[in-house]
Formats: structure tokens, C-alpha cells, sequence
């Protein structure tokens, strides 16, 4: 859409600064429609600084201003680009307006389904293999908000690199090791019912895991029993090994179903059970590579210092020669690279794991992977209060169910939803959008409190908004009883809520390349929030039904082109556009 207008615009910076075109093509955006108002695109400041035309001190000793001033006084300007004026922001340009909107709406120009994935205009390396690890909970163990947080930042992280030409494997690393199981499997004895386990795995599991580590604060024997259990795993006996394989596979099928529900989807389901043996291989690597020391306490640790003074270590052994967590980390990172040979890992990981993965990706450096330095780990910050009708949230189908029922709650007040065929399946539908939205509101890194009420308001910046907005596009387009056209007379167009909302449109490739160089999902939600703001201000305006006919047309095709955005941007954050709510 954007990208011809782009690529004239570098083509007269590169001729008046003398500096290639390619490297001033990602720097010009398309100008915010709600504060511009002298020219559609804009080269802001700051990338003429990152690029060295100005110095960096400039702005701070006015001379910046000058020098694009200058700079902008050399440019010679050519068809598309009629106009090149600067001011506090940068350099905006005006261009032949007619030929913008016939290149943001007409079908010919380009794909609409494709909006916003043209990536090769911003450098991203399409092509690549990305290796996205994400939810990874722990079987029996409650999937917390960190858990809920990490699927969908991570299946954000995946749609994006893979609707930007990249192909993508998606790995949930289940916590499916350790003593835990030895416990679970005593308490399966104890307190565990075979048809609980059937019909509700997950839950059943993590009440027989709640009741054994009661037991077990009275009865040090169940203690021993789980060591004992968990030794016969760790050595394949068939018996310990069949019932573990049992609550793994019932568990993995339950989470596939809830998953789903949440849209969410897998490659491989693996986990720490797949690297106890080959820990045991790290181990000897590491000892004969030198790198490990035992301690005095007769643990293993690998110092990772840079001047050998142990003041950063990992412990990759217990004292009885045991592997832990990151030595089945290291394992797997090692697997992975072999089957894959990824050009960039991401960990999706709560930030209370921040040490761990520093030691890991240090260990492999030490170790001799050139690779270390592909992998990366996306730290996010805390949910605070997510509860349910059942108090502190335990399982992921309860937030779900939650979203759903307080949604639906919201939707009986409407008179719409009476004419609806499938109530509890829209309602399911925007109630998930609402959590999604609440959660990529703002920075990953940073906190944040679950409030459902403010999450399920139907006006402000919610999911259920971007939602209304979509349903009532389409709406529109049912009720219009005509066909979108292909094309329009950009004339027909000239209302400024129209021309708001084009200029919008068009700055969509932008907000996707913004989301993915700083991997923040709220690039994309706002820029959905603002054009669905844009989208409620056209709709108040810009009547179709009613219109002269070819006025109607030409508003029909901008709002359709609207919504198809609209789709595409909900379409990256996980969200799925309803119809009618
Ligand atoms: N199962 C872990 C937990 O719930 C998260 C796993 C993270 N991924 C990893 N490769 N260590 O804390």
C-alpha cells in the first residue's frame, strides 16, 4: 500500500543527503491521521540521528531544526510527492492524495488479505527458522496467570514471525520430571479415583497433588515412597513409567482441547522428561570439557564468570550426581539445535526466570555453542488478582469458562443477542478477546492488575470494543445490500473522518513492523484501538445506506477495507473477529 510512496520519498532524501535509499526506505512513516496535518508521511527526527545526518546533540542545541530545514530546502520534488515541508517532528510530505487512496483500496494494488505482511520493505529476514517456546506448565501442578500470559504472548510471538514470511516451530516444554512425580504417583494410591482421572485429569491430578503434600507434612514415609517411586522412573521401570505415561498423555489431551479453545496450537508437546537421560550426557560433556567443579558440598557447578572468580555459576548437579532443571535445559537447547538449526529461539518465560536463562545461554556459550547467542529469553511481567468464581485461579479452563459467563452476563442486556443463533459461542469468543486485550495493553515487562470489569466494558480501549467495531463493519456491509467494489473514485472520498481513516489504514504495515523489531504486542493493539476509534467517528458521518450510489460505494469499500485491517491486526494478537454480537 504504503511501500511505493515510501520508496519515492527515500528516492528524493537519498538525491538531496546523499545517502542510500535503502536505509532511509524503513525510516518514513506514514503520518499519525490524528495529529498530522501537514503532509501524509513523516521522517521523524530520531532515525536521522540513528543514521548519523544529524548529530546527537542536535536536538538538544537547536540545530537540528536548521539542518533539516536545509536538508528539506534541497529536496526536489517529484510526482507522487508533491510537497516536502519540515517542522518540530521531522520532514512531512504531502503526496498526490487521489493515488493514496487508490492504492490503499483497490483490490488490484495489492492482496487485502495480506495487509500489513509486506515485510521485505522493513529488512525483516523472511525465511528464517524460528523456534518459539511457550506455556510450558507443569503437569499437577496449578497453570498459573504466568502460564496463561506465556501462551499467549508466545502464540502472538509465533503468528507474527510466521505471517512475516518466517517459518516457525512451536514447542510447549511441559514440567513433566521430577520428585513431584513420585509424590503424585503415592497420592494417586492414596486419594486418586480412576474415573476422575478420565474425565477430568488435569483437576484431578492437582487434587490428589494438593492432598499428598498435605499427608506427606505428617507422614515422612510418603516422602520416601515418592523418592523411591520417582528412582524407579528415572531407571524406566515399566510400572512407574506406565503410570506416568498415563498422566502426561491424559493431561496433554485436556490441555490440547482447552488450547484450542484459547486458539492456540502446538508442533510438539515436550518437556523435561525427554532430557533426563541426556543431562546425564551434558554432565560427562561438561567434565570433560573441564568446565565443571564439584563443590563441597558435592554439588556440580560450572563457574561462568569472566575472571574465574565463581562470582556467576550455574549448578548443573545435585550431590547425588542428579541432573536439575537448566541441565535438562541445556540438553534440550543442544536437541533443538540439531533438529532444527534455528536462526533465533525464543523462550516465553515469566521474568522470576531471568537468572536461569542467563546461566543457560551462558553455559552453552562456554560449552562451545557458537549458537548461544540465537537464543533469547521474552521476560514478561506479573498478573496480579486474576480470580475466578472459585478464588485464586488454578486452571486455565476456569479463566476461560470465567471470561464466557461474565460476557454472556453482559450480553443479556443487549436485545441483539436474542436474535442470536450462538450466544455462549460469541460470548466465548469476546470474553477471550477482552482477556487478550487486557493483557497486551501495555509493556510485557511490566505488571499489571486483572480487573474483569474493566476488561469486559463495552466502550474505551477493550477487546469488546475492537470487537463491536468489527461486528458492526460487518453488519454494515450485510445491511448495504450492495457489492464491495474493486475500486472507487477517490473524489468521492474527500470528507476528512474518510480521510482520517485511509491514512490510518495505510500506516498498518508500519504498527506490525513496530510490534515485531520490539517484539510488543501493544503496537498492534493500539493501532486497532485508534482505528477502530476512527472507524466509530466515519461511521457517525460517512452514511452508506441512503447515499447517492456511488458515493455509497466508495464509503462501502473504505469500511470494508477498514474492517479487513481491523481483522488482520486482531488476527496477529490471537483474536478472533466475530460477525454480529
Ligand atoms: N515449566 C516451567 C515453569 O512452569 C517453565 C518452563 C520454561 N521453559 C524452559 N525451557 N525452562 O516454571
Amino acid at each position: 500500500m504504503a511501500c511505493h510512496f515510501r520508496r519515492a520519498i527515500a528516492g528524493l532524501i537519498s538525491k538531496a543527503a546523499r545517502i542510500h535509499e535503502e536505509k532511509i526506505v524503513p525510516l518514513i512513516q506514514v503520518s499519525n491521521p490524528k495529529t498530522s496535518s501537514e503532509g501524509e508521511f513523516l521522517l521523524p527526527i530520531k532515525p536521522l540521528i540513528d543514521i548519523g545526518v544529524l548529530p546527537p546533540d542536535s536536538v538538544e542545541s537547536g540545530t537540528a531544526q536548521d539542518t533539516i530545514a536545509n536538508l528539506t530546502n534541497r529536496i526536489s520534488c517529484q510526482h507522487p510527492v508533491l510537497k516536502a515541508v519540515s517542522n518540530k517532528y521531522g520532514i512531512q510530505f504531502s503526496v498526490d492524495q487521489a493515488l493514496l487512496i487508490k492504492s490503499v483500496l483497490s483490490k488490484e494494488q495489492e492482496d487485502r488479505e495480506q495487509y500489513g505482511r509486506r515485510s521485505d520493505l522493513f529488512g525483516v529476514r523472511k525465511g528464517e527458522k524460528v523456534v518459539v517456546e511457550y506455556s510450558s506448565p507443569n503437569i499437577a501442578k496449578p497453570f498459573h496467570a504466568g502460564h496463561l500470559r506465556s501462551t499467549i504472548m508466545g502464540n502472538f510471538i509465533a503468528k507474527l514471525h510466521h505471517a512475516l514470511g518466517n517459518k516457525v516451530v512451536r514447542i510447549n516444554y511441559l514440567g513433566d520430571w521430577g520428585v513431584q512425580f513420585g509424590l503424585l504417583a503415592v497420592g494417586f494410591q492414596l486419594f486418586g479415583s480412576e474415573e476422575a482421572l478420565q474425565t477430568n485429569p488435569i483437576q484431578h491430578l492437582f487434587e490428589v497433588y494438593v492432598k499428598v503434600n498435605q499427608a506427606a507434612e505428617e507422614d515422612e514415609d510418603i516422602h520416601r515412597q515418592a523418592r523411591e517411586f520417582f528412582r524407579l522412573l528415572e531407571h524406566r521401570d515399566p510400572t512407574a513409567l506406565a503410570l506416568w505415561t498415563r498422566f502426561r498423555d491424559l493431561s496433554i489431551e485436556e490441555y490440547s482441547r482447552i488450547y484450542k479453545r484459547l486458539g492456540v496450537q502446538f508442533d510438539e508437546y515436550s518437556g523435561e522428561s525427554m532430557y533426563s537421560y541426556r543431562s546425564q550426557q551434558v554432565i560427562s560433556q561438561l567434565r570433560e570439557a573441564g568446565l565443571l567443579q564439584i563443590t563441597e558440598r558435592g554439588t556440580g557447578v560450572v563457574d561462568l564468570s569472566e575472571d574465574n572468580s565463581m562470582s556467576f555459576y550455574s549448578t548443573v548437579t545435585r550431590s547425588d550426581g542428579t541432573s536439575l532443571y537448566i541441565t535438562r535445559d541445556i540438553a534440550a537447547a543442544v536437541d533443538r539445535y540439531e533438529r532444527f538449526k534455528f536462526d533465533r529461539m525464543y523462550y516465553v518465560v515469566d521474568k522470576s526466570q531471568e537468572d536461569h536463562f542467563r546461566q543457560l545461554f551462558k553455559t552453552l556459550e562456554k560449552m562451545g555453542y557458537t549458537w548461544a547467542d540465537r537464543c533469547h529469553h521474552i521476560k514478561f511481567g506479573r498478573v496480579q488478582g486474576m480470580k475466578t468464581r472459585r478464588g485464586e485461579v488454578v486452571l486455565l479452563e476456569d479463566i476461560l469458562n470465567e471470561a464466557q459467563r461474565q460476557m454472556l452476563d453482559n450480553m443479556q442486556q443487549a436485545a441483539t443477542t436474542k436474535h442470536m443463533d450462538n450466544p455462549e459461542e460469541v460470548a466465548e469468543t469476546v470474553g477471550i478477546t477482552a482477556v487478550l486485550a487486557q493483557d497486551f495493553r501495555g509493556k510485557i515487562l511490566s505488571d499489571y492488575k486483572f480487573d474483569w470489569n474493566r476488561a469486559l466494558q463495552s466502550k474505551g480501549d477493550t477487546g469488546v470494543f475492537l470487537q463491536y467495531t468489527h461486528a458492526r463493519l460487518c453488519s454494515l456491509e450485510r445491511e448495504s445490500g450492495m457489492l464491495v467494489p474493486d475500486s472507487c473514485d477517490p473524489a468521492l472520498l474527500q470528507e476528512q473522518q474518510a480521510l482520517q481513516l485511509l491514512q490510518q489504514i495505510a500506516g498498518f504495515d508500519q504498527a506490525v513492523h513496530k510490534a515485531w523489531t520490539e517484539l510488543e504486542p501493544r503496537h498492534i493493539l493500539s493501532y486497532n484501538l485508534q482505528l477502530s476509534h476512527l472507524v466509530a467517528a466515519a461511521h457517525k458521518s460517512l452514511k452508506v445506506k441512503g447515499s447517492p450510489k456511488d458515493v455509497a460505494e466508495a464509503r462501502l469499500l473504505l469500511f470494508h477495507a477498514a474492517r479487513v485491517t481491523l481483522a488482520n491486526g486482531m488476527d496477529l494478537l490471537c483474536m478472533t473477529p466475530v460477525d454480529r454480537m
